[in-house]
């Protein structure tokens, strides 16, 4: 998300309309005489209410002007108090009422330290206010709907405090607010249908509250949204259709709600810029449109754990796809072309995760897996119903740490190109119908820390080369058809902690 704004530079010429300008300024501040007292005085006061662990504010005192402080920037011709930063300084405290006097304040940094108690209903006296950073605190209470009066507010930056109750529907008359985060709080209640006039909206983050009810239709025209997080919260209902009418959205979250229905067929042309969508963790059914593959900047793509059907279409304008998890639902229909899709994702050269586990999906996995990009780290097809064989071409993917195929009913040898995959941490092979001998090669993975070939039919010796693997954590040969001794290079593995053979479990 983009938090940063460059303020408008006001580039000013001598012309009469100026010195006008300036002339009314000077009159302005000798009517405003002993307005520069009244910071000094809320300054201290603000300074009072803080414990100051790294004394950052120990130049706040009176061998100086307060322009002159520690995080104070003053306005160049009247010395009032336009920016207070004092981001990430280790402060506690109470942020005092007295920050309501310091009216000429444009910008406030006060994220990243561990205030606490309310946000002071005094900030709506701040009417010139634009910029409001309080998040990662412990600030407590609500959020004082007196900020409404900050009319000229584009940013406010709530989250990562402890916030409760409702967001304040009176919010919505900020009508210049560009950024609105709340995220990581313990607020409840709606989403105000008024918030659908903000028109000037770019960020909303809501993630990870307790919020509730149906997601509102007015959302939909919030036609400046870049990011919309709605993810971990109690939402029902279906995502109304206007939502993803948002096209200039970018950043689409809305996982883990109880979210139903289904995606839009021109979901593709009506998001085109979407780099990043995650619908996970909701109740949501239907295909994954066609159209999809229109939405070509898309980089995360995550639906896991949801009810979606259908046929996997194709992701091949997706260069820039990186995360593409859609395990734990309903795709595929035990058919031979179920996995061809895969081979649409040879032209994304960033992909580090491919989830496709616990579907329905059929048929063999396509010999084009072997032009995955090599950057794969993580590719898990785990419970489904594929056949066929693995590939020699899973030897190209050397990057891979991860490699999910338990519980199908894969078949033939295990291809000794596996060797290759130096970075393996983890291999789950486990419940298939692969038969042949555990190849030799298996030894050269020396990052092994997990390898699961249980219940297949795999015959032959263990190979003593597996003793190579000085990670190993867990290693489960059980059921098979295995013959001879254990080697003693593997019982001498001093980090395996579990080994099963057999039906035998040795715990070391
Ligand atoms: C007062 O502030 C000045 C810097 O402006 C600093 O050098 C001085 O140590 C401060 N005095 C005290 C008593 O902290
Ligand atoms: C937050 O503050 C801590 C020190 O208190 C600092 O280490 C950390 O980098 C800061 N985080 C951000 C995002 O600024
Ligand atoms: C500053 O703010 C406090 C609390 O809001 C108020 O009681 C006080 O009168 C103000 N002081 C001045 C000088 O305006
Ligand atoms: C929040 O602040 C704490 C220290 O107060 C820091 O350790 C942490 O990294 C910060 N988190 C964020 C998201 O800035
Ligand atoms: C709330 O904001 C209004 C409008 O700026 C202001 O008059 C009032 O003093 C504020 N409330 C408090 C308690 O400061
Ligand atoms: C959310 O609300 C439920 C009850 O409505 C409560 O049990 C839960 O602790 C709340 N969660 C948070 C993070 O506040
Ligand atoms: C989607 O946006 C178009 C204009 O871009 C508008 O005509 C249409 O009514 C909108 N549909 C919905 C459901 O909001
Ligand atoms: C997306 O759809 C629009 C409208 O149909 C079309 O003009 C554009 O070329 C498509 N883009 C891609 C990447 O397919
Ligand atoms: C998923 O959908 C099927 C029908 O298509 C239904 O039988 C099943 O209960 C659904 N599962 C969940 C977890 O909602
Ligand atoms: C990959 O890109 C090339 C060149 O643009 C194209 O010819 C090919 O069809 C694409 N492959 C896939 C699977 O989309
Ligand atoms: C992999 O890509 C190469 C060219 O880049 C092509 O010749 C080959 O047929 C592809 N293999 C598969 C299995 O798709
Ligand atoms: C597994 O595949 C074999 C052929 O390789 C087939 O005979 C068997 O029926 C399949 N088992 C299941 C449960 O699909």
């Amino acid at each position: 998300m983009d938090l940063s704004y460059r303020d408008p530079v006001s580039s000013r010429s001598f012309s009469c309309l100026t010195t006008i300008i300036l002339l009314l300024g000077s009159v302005l501040s000798l009517v405003e005489a002993g307005g520069d007292e009244t910071d000094r005085l809320a300054l201290l006061e603000f300074k009072a209410q803080i414990v100051d662990h790294g004394g950052v504010l120990s130049s706040w005192n009176d061998s100086s002007h307060f322009c002159g402080w520690y995080g104070v920037t003053c306005g160049r011709r009247h010395q009032r108090v336009t920016i207070l930063d004092l981001r990430s300084e280790n402060l506690a405290g109470v942020v005092a009422p007295d920050i309501g006097n310091l009216s000429f304040l444009r910008e406030v940094y006060l994220q990243n330290n561990s205030f606490h108690s309310e946000i002071p209903l005094q900030f709506g006296r701040l009417f010139r206010l634009q910029k409001l950073f309080l998040n990662n605190n412990s600030f407590s209470g609500q959020i004082p709907s007196n900020l409404s009066h900050c009319s000229n507010l584009l940013i406010l930056s709530l989250g990562f405090n402890t916030l409760e109750g409702n967001l304040p529907a009176d919010l919505s008359s900020l009508s210049k607010l560009q950024i609105l985060i709340f995220e990581v709080n313990s607020l409840t209640g709606d989403i105000p249908p008024s918030f659908g006039i903000l028109s000037s909206l770019r960020v909303f983050g809501i993630m990870t509250n307790n919020l509730s009810g149906t997601i509102p239709e007015t959302l939909g025209r919030l036609r400046n949204l870049r990011a919309l997080g709605l993810s971990q919260n109690n939402f029902f209902g279906t995502i109304p259709i206007s939502i993803f009418n948002i096209s200039t959205a970018r950043i689409l979250y809305a996982a883990q709600n109880q979210l139903e229905g289904s995606l839009p067929r021109d979901l593709g042309f009506t998001l085109p810029n979407l780099e990043a969508i995650s619908l996970s963790g909701n109740l949501l059914t239907g295909p994954i449109p066609e159209s999809i593959s229109n939405a070509s900047n898309i980089g995360e793509f995550e639906i896991r754990f949801n009810n979606f059907t259908g046929k996997v279409p194709s992701f091949s304008k997706m260069r820039g796809l990186n995360w593409f998890s859609i395990g734990q639902n309903n795709f595929g229909g035990g058919q031979s072309a179920d996995l061809d899709f895969l081979c649409s994702l040879t032209n994304s050269t960033n992909l580090e995760r491919v989830a496709i586990g616990r579907n329905a999906f059929g048929g063999p996995i396509p010999d084009c897996i072997g032009n995955l990009s090599i950057t794969l780290s993580a590719f898990s097809l785990n419970d489904n119903h594929i056949s066929g064989i693995i590939p020699n071409g899973i030897g190209n993917l050397i990057n891979l740490e991860m490699l999910a195929m338990g519980a199908n009913n894969i078949s033939a040898n295990i291809p000794s190109e596996v060797g290759n995959l130096n970075k393996m941490k983890s291999m789950d092979l486990g419940r298939n119908s692969f038969s042949g001998q555990i190849p030799e090669s298996m030894g050269n993975l020396k990052m092994l820390t997990i390898l699961s070939l249980h219940d297949n039919n795999l015959w032959g010796s263990i190979p003593s080369s597996l003793g190579n693997c000085q990670n190993l954590l867990l290693l489960d040969l059980s059921f098979n058809k295995l013959s001879g001794n254990i080697p003693s290079e593997i019982l001498g593995l001093s980090s395996l902690s579990r080994y099963i053979h057999g039906t035998s479990i040795c715990t070391g």
